[in-house]
């Protein structure tokens, strides 16, 4: 495993966070993560470097990690690195414990309850459903248990609690318009002459959603559609269907979409890669041509889509960094465990991705 840093494709101000220890693979051998079935990751070729945080002693501190189901592509790569970046932190494989929501909010529930009986030291929360999250911040709260959510990020009337009763409580993750309007631009790089393949003057799209609950799903739809209406086009919304993160559940709907709407359907916005798989399969089956008549995006640079993009299949792809949130949650537990404490919100950017940067993209996740 090389050391690869992205800093040649990203923003300056990525780059400072790159330059923070992010944005790149944790560097510990791991084996499989606790009760997940993440497979064993190659042992490292060189040691781990010794991040300041690793000064103090977590060898015997437990985490517990809830993750909202583990089924989930992009939660995968997150908890895998999650799990190997807190082992090369100091933290010791058997004292991380790994649990699957399996989308299910009480089930979730009862795993913190018992995470809360076992005392563990700090949680890493990615919770089933935001909207629990004034429940569960008042149960870690009131067991004084630091809590650092990840990736569904609780609405600003829960983060302003935290502030206002200065809990160690934070929340660790990208901002999703960010990632809509990336979106947004990739289609609208390309021109409406190149897009309006029926000829009237609109963008024709269809919208394959995330779970429509997240925040995630909520802003990547308003803003990949904004994004084009900044650039002046005109858009023309045909169907927009909740495919909740699943290719299986996009495929059908995008195959559905075709056989409704035929060619009139341009782009193909999905609001994260797995569903831009699912609909790739259905646009193959409809014998449809991505980059010649019709367009399609994703979100996450999942392997399989950032081939696809090299190979001209899927048209870009948005880079939802799980090195930085992944090490930016454990150094957030880390600084609660220490004392140091954290701000009540820590962000990342997500990066675009074309066929121009998707080789250099594939490298650094492989
Ligand atoms: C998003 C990601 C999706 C899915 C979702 C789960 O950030 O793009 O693929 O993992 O989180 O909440």
């Amino acid at each position: 495993m090389k050391k690869k840093v992205l800093a040649a494709l990203l923003s300056a101000a990525m780059v400072a966070t790159l330059l923070a220890g992010c944005g790149k693979k944790a560097e510990e051998p791991a084996t499989a993560p606790a009760e997940t079935e993440a497979p064993a990751e190659t042992p490292a070729e060189e040691p781990a470097e010794a991040p300041e945080e690793a000064a103090g002693d977590f060898a015997d501190k437990k985490v517990g990690v809830c993750i909202y189901q583990f089924s989930d592509n992009f939660m995968t790569l997150f908890r895998t690195e999650l799990e190997n970046y807190l082992i090369s932190l100091g933290f010791v494989k058997e004292n991380i414990t790994i649990v699957d929501g399996q989308n299910d909010q009480a089930t979730q529930s009862d795993q913190i309850d018992r995470f809360i009986q076992q005392g563990v030291d700090v949680l890493i929360i990615n919770p089933v459903n935001s909207s629990s999250a004034e429940t569960i911040t008042d149960k870690v709260v009131g067991a004084n248990i630091p809590l650092v959510y990840i990736n569904r990020e609780p609405d600003e009337a829960e983060q302003k609690r935290w502030a206002d009763n200065d809990w160690n409580v934070t929340y660790v993750g990208c901002d999703a318009r960010q990632s809509g309007t990336m979106q947004g631009e990739l289609i609208a790089d390309l021109g409406l002459e190149t897009i309006d393949k029926n000829g009237n003057g609109k963008i024709d799209y269809i919208m394959i959603q995330g779970d429509p609950e997240n925040i995630d799903a909520q802003y990547r739809t308003e803003f990949s559609v904004k994004a084009l209406e900044d650039a002046g086009l005109e858009v023309n919304e045909l169907f927009n269907q909740v495919g909740n993160w699943q290719q299986v559940e996009a495929q059908t709907l995008v195959a559905n979409a075709l056989g409704q709407f035929t060619t009139d359907i341009e782009v193909v916005f999905c609001n994260n890669d797995a569903m831009a798989l699912g609909a790739l399969q259905a646009i193959d089956a409809a014998g449809r041509k991505v980059g010649e008549d019709i367009f399609l995006v994703g979100v996450d640079a999942l392997s399989e889509a950032l081939e696809d993009v090299i190979a001209g299949t899927m048209t870009g792809t948005v880079f939802n960094d799980h090195f930085s949130q992944s090490h930016n949650a454990a150094d957030a537990a880390v600084n609660y465990l220490t004392g140091a404490g954290n701000e009540h919100k820590i962000s990342c950017d997500y990066v675009k991705v074309t066929k121009d940067n998707a080789q250099e993209v594939l490298d650094m996740v492989k």
